[in-house]
């Protein structure tokens, strides 16, 4: 899907196609007041450095150390991420103010926005009673938030080269017998010995009963079989004793952003497009 980045003068007539305005730059543009202007959000936090500012000798130059500042600065990253959420759904409208670095910096942030890869994200999950679906689908809700459309699937059936397709995955698992894996988790643990995950961000979730001795054993042995593997474990375990409360579907659903946004910021820290505006 293309995103739609458009940049415009903050003092050009705003157009029906402007969803969602975001002013870039440290300081209001002076001659303007607020009620002139729509301004949904001010990310000042995208301004390129003092020292950039005053250092670089022409726009190739400018070009290539913002880019640098906008992978290696966690508050820019921070902005990214919340202009990718926003594009996902959203017409997205960068505002300058008239000098050229103004216009530079958002046309690199526009090429910028447009080139981070979108990270694709798969919810697995083995649920006989339904507890651990319920937490799947909070946490992929989650992920939507963050702009990004999980794939969620059920674990019976699945394959590896199911999982070989995405980036991340979350696997969920409720218990069963004196703490093991249900049938319907079994297969694809078994074959997961024939992935490499090599740094795979990847999280463990589901439900359990804390009146069994082996409380919500399945999580661990998945945990352990991840690390094994190589799997990069990105969030803590999300345990539930039987069904979610609202407090913890509430969590299942942060966590379920938080792993996605993990997922934005490494693509924004990895995207070395070179963006050139001349
Ligand atoms: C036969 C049986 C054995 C179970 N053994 C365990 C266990 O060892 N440890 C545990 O934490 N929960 C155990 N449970 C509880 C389930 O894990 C719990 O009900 C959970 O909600 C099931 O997840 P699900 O709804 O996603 O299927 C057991 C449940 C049954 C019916």
């Amino acid at each position: 899907m293309e995103l739609v980045v458009q940049v415009r003068r903050i003092d050009d007539p705003a157009s029906e196609t402007d969803e969602y305005r975001v002013l870039i730059g440290r300081i209001w543009p002076e001659g303007i007041s607020s009620a002139q202007v729509h301004v949904d959000q001010w990310m000042k936090d995208l301004s390129p450095s003092e020292v950039l500012l005053q250092k670089s000798n022409s726009f190739s130059e400018f070009c290539a150390a913002y880019q640098k500042e906008l992978r290696a600065d966690e508050k820019k990253r921070r902005c990214i991420i919340q202009l990718l959420e926003k594009a996902q759904n959203h017409r997205v409208t960068l505002l300058h103010v008239e000098e050229a670095s103004s216009k530079a910096q958002a046309t690199v942030l526009q090429n910028f926005v447009k080139t981070v890869p979108l990270p694709k994200i798969l919810v697995l999950f083995a649920s006989e009673m339904g507890n651990t679906l319920a937490i799947a689908q909070e946490m992929a809700k989650g992920v939507r938030q963050a702009g990004i459309i999980p794939e969620v699937k059920d674990a019976f059936g699945a394959t590896i080269d199911d999982i070989k397709k995405f980036d991340a995955f979350l696997f969920g698992s409720g218990t069963t017998g004196d703490g093991e894996l249900p049938d319907e988790a079994q297969d694809i643990y078994d074959d997961l010995d024939e992935l490499d995950l090599k740094g795979m961000p990847c999280a463990v979730f589901g439900a359990g009963d804390t009146s069994y001795e082996l409380y919500c054993e399945a999580v661990n042995t998945i945990h352990s079989k991840l690390v094994e593997l190589g799997g990069d474990l990105i969030l803590p375990d999300f345990k539930v004793d039987f069904s979610m409360s609202e407090e913890e579907e509430k969590q299942a659903l942060q966590l379920g952003k938080q792993f996605a946004e993990t997922l934005w910021d490494r693509s924004i820290q990895k995207n070395t497009q070179q963006i050139s505006i001349r």
